[in-house]
Formats: C-alpha cells, structure tokens, sequence
C-alpha cells in the first residue's frame, strides 16, 4: 500500500470506533491491580491497600460500561458506513469483556496453558481493532433484512418466558448463599432432581442454545439499524448474554464435569477453597457474575418494556417497568455476588417471641467446605476457573 492510501486511510477513522474494543483489551488490568491490593493489605494491612483494591475491582466495572455509552452512540448513526457498523457491533461485543475474559481463562487452562490468558485476550482484541480499521468508509451492502421477522422476535420471547421460570429457580437458589454454603447446596440439591432430569436438562440446553442462536440473529439485524438508549442496552445486555450463556455451558459442563469431573456445586461456583476475592485467576468472576445476573433480568425488562408498548401503554409507564426491573436486577446482583464472595445473612430468635429476624450481615471465613481439587500453582493463571 502506497504511503499516501495509508495516510488517506488513517484519515478517516474515528477515535469512536477503538474505544470500546481497547477498553476491552484492558479489561483485566484493573483485576490484576486488585489482587496486587489484596496481597499488600495481606501482607502489611492499612486502610490504603483496600480502598486501592475496592478502586480497582470498581474500575474493572469501567471496560463493560465504556462499551456500552460507545455503542449507545454508534447506534445513534442513522447511515453508518461500513467501518461504523463494524465499530458498533464490536462495541457491543466489548460490552461483554467480563465473560470473554473468563471463557479465553477457561479455554486456555483446558488446552493446558499454552500462552498467558490476558496474551491471548489482547491478541483477540488486537484482531478486532484491525476489522474495524478495515472497514469501509461507504455503507455496508445491504446482506440482513431491515427488520426481523415477526415469528422470530415472537419465538425469542416465548421460549425466554420459559426459561425465566429455571432462572429464577437458580438465581434464588445462589441467592440462599448469603444464608450459606449449607443452605445453597441442600436447595440446589432440590432443584437438581427438577432441572437435571433425564427429560428436562436436554430440552434446558436446547432452549438456551435457541436464545443463543436466535438473540444472536436478531441483535445482527437490530445493530444494523438506528436505536435509542433502550434498545442499545436491550442489544448490549443481549450481546453480554449470548457470551456468557454459551461459556457457563463450557465452564459447568465441558470445564467441571467434563475436563475436571468435579461437581459444579457451591465449591465450585464460590472459588473455593480461596474464594473469589482472594485468588488472581477467581476475581475475573465478580465483574462477570454481577453482570451476568443484572443483564439476565434487566435484559427481560427491556423486552417487556417493547411489548408493553406495541399493546398500547404509554411510553413513560413502559421506560419505567424497564428502569424499575433493572434497579431490581442490580440488588439482586450485588446480593448473590455478596453471598458468593462469602457475606452472610445471620438470623437471630428474638427472646420469647419465636420470631426469626436478620441480625447483621457480617462476612463469613469460609466459601465452602468442600475444597475443589484443582492445581493452584501459577500466579495469574487458571487456579479454579469457571464461567
Ligand atoms: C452468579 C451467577 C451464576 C452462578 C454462580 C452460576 C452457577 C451455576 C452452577 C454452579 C451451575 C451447575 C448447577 C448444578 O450442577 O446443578 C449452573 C448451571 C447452569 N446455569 Fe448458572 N450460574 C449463574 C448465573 C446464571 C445465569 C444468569 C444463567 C442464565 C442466563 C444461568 C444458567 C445456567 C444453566 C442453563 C445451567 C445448566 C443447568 C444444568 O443443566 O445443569 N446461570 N450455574
């Protein structure tokens, strides 16, 4: 390429276009700075260290949310060009960094750590800047519909009803960890004779499959057109969803049962026997659980919040379900990553009256009793590595 196509190439790109995608690329660096906190508040204590670690593990928040404002307004484009459509598509796709994150960690523990994890990330982010900076500057050709069809959006959100019913069965029984590890396992243990059944787990697996699939399809066709704010998080939330949904597959079934042949129970999921706090490889899960399970139910909220309106309510009365549900999905989310990072609920009898109440949430010593038989012997690799 001559140096003058170089220069007439670099001309047009936008500072837009990179952000979200370098955000991503960066992602785990805040992870890394947390757990460097905790090692120094370990080791010598003090008030600094742990407000550096409770910045960090914030700042870990920032890449997912980043992405996110870039493709609120890479959506607002009316026509973008070929090179903007790819920015905001992979914008979207950086919304999800967190579960990205966690499933190159998995996925490079099980081919038995051939390179660093966050090597391996960079260079998946590297390539994605490197399509965007390819794109054209004309608009795209014309290869998706300009709206999806009816039966489509109509099977995504009868199918998503169904499944909800499972969702909030597994979301209560992680949130009984806040009570405790005991307390987890004998629900799930309630559940499972339910969702593992011969006949149930299959057709689970085929229905998150065909959310995949189809949430897939339809974020494909809805990113190609202009969108407000809602439908930029109905698209982020769903971008998030599609990643997360297909690695906790990998991680509970391929990675635990399969690859480890240990069972996915509250061991497991909580990190132990060193927790989600105190292990470098475990952190990576705080960010991605508590969006997992805010994006799980606010995303829902904001389909409805669609619904709601094509039968007729006002827009305020609809913008409002879908806010409302997501400050729901957010307090549930920081409840069960509470309870998961080892914070207890304790309930005390108040005297004479056989009344239980909540006494005081103090953090628990434990994550489980159960500890995972996993090798733990590199600093930032996969010590316990789920999804
Ligand atoms: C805090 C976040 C979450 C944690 C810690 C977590 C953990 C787990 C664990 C430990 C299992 C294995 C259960 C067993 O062995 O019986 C599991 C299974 C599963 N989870 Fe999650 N999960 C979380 C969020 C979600 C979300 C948000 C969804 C859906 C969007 C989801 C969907 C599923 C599905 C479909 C299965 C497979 C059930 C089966 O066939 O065994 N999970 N999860």
């Amino acid at each position: 390429m001559s140096s003058s196509s170089v220069v007439g190439l670099r001309a047009g790109l936008q500072p837009l276009w990179f952000i979200a995608p370098l955000a991503a690329m960066t992602y785990p660096l805040p992870l890394i700075a947390f757990h460097s906190a905790i090692e120094a508040a370990r080791a010598a204590g003090g008030g600094l260290a742990l407000a550096a670690a409770a910045l960090s593990l914030a700042a870990a928040f920032a890449a997912p949310a980043i992405a996110l404002v870039c493709a609120t307004r890479l959506l607002r484009i009316e026509s973008p060009s070929d090179a903007e459509l790819r920015a905001r598509r992979i914008a979207l796709l950086a919304v999800a960094a967190p579960p990205i994150f966690t499933a190159v960690g998995d996925d490079i523990y099980m081919l038995g750590n051939p390179v660093p994890d966050v090597a391996a990330l960079a260079a998946f982010w590297a390539a994605m800047i490197a399509i965007i900076a390819a794109g054209g500057r004309e608009a795209p050709p014309q290869s998706v519909p300009r709206s999806a069809p009816a039966w489509l959006r109509a099977a995504h959100g009868a199918v998503a009803s169904m499944l909800l019913v499972f969702v909030a069965a597994h979301l209560s029984n992680h949130l009984a960890g806040l009570v405790g590890p005991d307390a987890h396992r004998s629900l799930m243990k309630t559940l499972r004779h339910i969702y593992r059944a011969p006949v149930v787990e299959p057709i689970l697996v085929a229905g998150f499959l065909f959310m995949v699939g189809s949430g897939g399809w339809l974020a494909w066709i809805h990113s190609a057109r202009r969108a407000d704010g809602f439908r930029a998080f109905q698209l982020a939330s769903g971008a998030f969803l599609l990643v997360f949904v297909t690695n906790h597959f990998n991680g509970v079934i391929l990675l635990a049962r399969i690859h480890l042949g240990i069972d996915s129970d509250w061991s497991f999921a909580s990190g132990a026997p060193h927790g989600l706090i105190e292990d470098a490889w475990n952190i990576r899960l705080v960010p991605d659980y508590t969006l997992a399970v805010f994006f799980a139910l606010a995303h829902p909220f904001a389909g409805l919040r669609v619904v709601l309106q094509s039968h007729g309510l006002r827009k305020g009365l609809a913008d409002g379900v879908a806010v409302w549900g997501a400050a729901l999905a957010g307090l549930l989310a920081i409840g069960i990553v509470l309870g998961l990072c080892g914070l207890r609920l304790r309930f005390e009898q108040e005297q004479g009256s056989g009344v239980s109440k909540p006494a005081f949430l103090a953090p628990s010593s434990g994550t489980g009793s159960t500890p995972r038989a996993v090798p733990r012997d590199r600093p930032f690799a996969p010590l316990a590595p789920f999804g």
